[in-house]
């Protein structure tokens, strides 16, 4: 299995109903797909871990970097692995207050300036994104 991290900017503040409509339509394709994840969201900053067979992955991964709904997607975690990390969510979805971002220290420097904190980017991994998700989320 592939799974890829990265981060990129929202080309417009989306709505609520923006959101939730792009989240619907990639859980539906995920599934179909055999493709796991998350995605957070956070005041017009995305940071998304798309995880599955390696094909999926990678053709998804084209299609969502050629995505106008964002720009400057940076790619910060790449691995080859035979374990999921979100094994059990289609598509995890989770939006943070600017406030609740800057809590978690791996997340607060590229949220601050995505493209300028390339240092820290490795620490951007899908357990740090895993522990974003809070039990009351997890599907039964
Ligand atoms: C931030 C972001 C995350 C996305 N995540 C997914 C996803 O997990 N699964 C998915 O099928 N499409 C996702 N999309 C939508 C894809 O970019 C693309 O629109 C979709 O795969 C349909 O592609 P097509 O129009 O070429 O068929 C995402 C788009 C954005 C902007």
């Amino acid at each position: 299995m592939l799974s890829i991290t990265y981060l990129s900017a929202a080309s417009s503040a989306l709505t609520p109903d923006a959101l939730a409509h792009l989240v619907g339509q990639a859980r539906a394709s995920n599934a179909a797909l055999g493709i796991t994840g998350i995605l957070v969201y956070s005041a017009g900053t995305f940071v998304q871990t798309i995880e599955g067979p390696q094909a999926a992955v990678s053709a998804l991964y084209d299609r969502i970097v050629s995505d106008a709904r964002h720009t400057e997607v940076i790619e910060v975690w790449r691995e080859t692995t035979m374990r999921r990390t979100f094994s059990t969510w289609t598509m995890a979805f989770k939006e943070l207050t600017p406030e609740e971002a800057a809590a978690v220290p791996e997340l607060n420097d590229v949220l601050q300036e995505p493209a300028g904190a390339p240092d820290r980017e490795p620490g951007l991994t899908p357990d740090v994104l895993l522990q974003l998700m809070d039990e009351e989320d997890r599907p039964a």
